[in-house]
């Protein structure tokens, strides 16, 4: 059965990194809603051209822009086939809300928790390869071939200034996500190597993975309880009445 998975952390604190490992491992599907704006902006769709100024000022794009994206992703078929691996949503309780109305509920939260101090060297170092999308760092992951390190591309929002800025949405919002999710919390202590990360990172998915074939029916126990906290305000009103 394919697992599905949902990643958080404040900007630079290693996802897009952490995800590579992961779909090599487990084969999942990588849904980034960043990468997908991005492609939005790059295509100069009428959805990129709007995200593109919230984005290079580090503000959010707007909750129904972003859920529609991802609700429209969510319908093709290589996702249940194959598992998905969500990355960057969901950023606020309305889409932590939405997902839940789309039956969209993760077996595995995983949230890399790193200090503050520690992103601004990881996001104004960080080069990405257009091509490959495999992501570098001048200091902690050099580019050594000539041909790639040309074409390696800097984000629009990878300034100190924009970071700020990304860092107060990230603090402002995370407290909402995480309550979602505490059945399914993973939190790993993502200031350490790359390495060392993603050996706690797949190691709690092989976890889980193991754990859920073990169970002989499709729903899983935190399924219900997580379905039981959204649900349980309804049937009592439901019963008040
Ligand atoms: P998004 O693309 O999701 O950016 P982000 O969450 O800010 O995260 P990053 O991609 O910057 O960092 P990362 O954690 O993936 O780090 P990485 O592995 O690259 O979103 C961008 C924007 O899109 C948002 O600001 C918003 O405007 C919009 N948006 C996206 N989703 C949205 C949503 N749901 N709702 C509304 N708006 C949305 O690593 C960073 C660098 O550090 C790399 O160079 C890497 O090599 C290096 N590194 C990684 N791990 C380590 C390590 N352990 N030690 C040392 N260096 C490391």
């Amino acid at each position: 059965m394919p697992i599905n998975i949902l990643i958080a952390g404040p900007p630079g604190a290693g996802k897009g990194t952490q995800c590579e490992r992961i779909v090599k491992e487990f084969g999942v599907v990588h849904i980034s809603t960043g990468d997908l704006l991005r492609q939005e902006k790059a295509d100069k769709t009428p959805l990129g051209l709007s995200a593109a100024e919230y984005m290079s000022k580090g503000a959010l794009v707007p909750d129904e822009l972003v859920i529609a994206m991802v609700k429209a992703r969510f319908e093709k078929p290589d996702v249940k086939a194959k598992g998905w691996l969500l990355d960057g949503f969901p950023r606020s309780r309305p889409q932590a809300d939405a997902m839940v109305q789309q039956g969209i509920i993760p077996d595995l939260f995983i949230l890399l928790a790193v200090p503050d101090e520690a992103l601004v060297v990881r996001i104004c170092g960080r080069r990405t390869d257009p091509v490959t999308g495999i992501i570098y760092h001048d200091t902690f992951k050099p580019c050594t071939d000539p041909e790639i390190l040309a074409r390696l591309e800097t984000r629009a929002d990878d300034t100190k200034e924009a970071l700020e800025k990304r860092l107060v949405g990230y603090h402002q919002h995370i407290a909402a996500i995480r309550d979602c999710y505490k059945a399914m919390t993973v939190e790993v202590d993502g200031n350490r190597t790359p390495d060392a990360v993603a050996a706690e990172v797949l190691g709690a998915i092989r976890k889980k993975q193991k754990g859920s074939s073990s169970c002989c029916c499709n729903i899983r126990p935190f399924h219900l309880a997580f379905l039981a906290f959204f649900f349980a305000p309804v049937f009592a009103n439901l019963l008040k009445a």
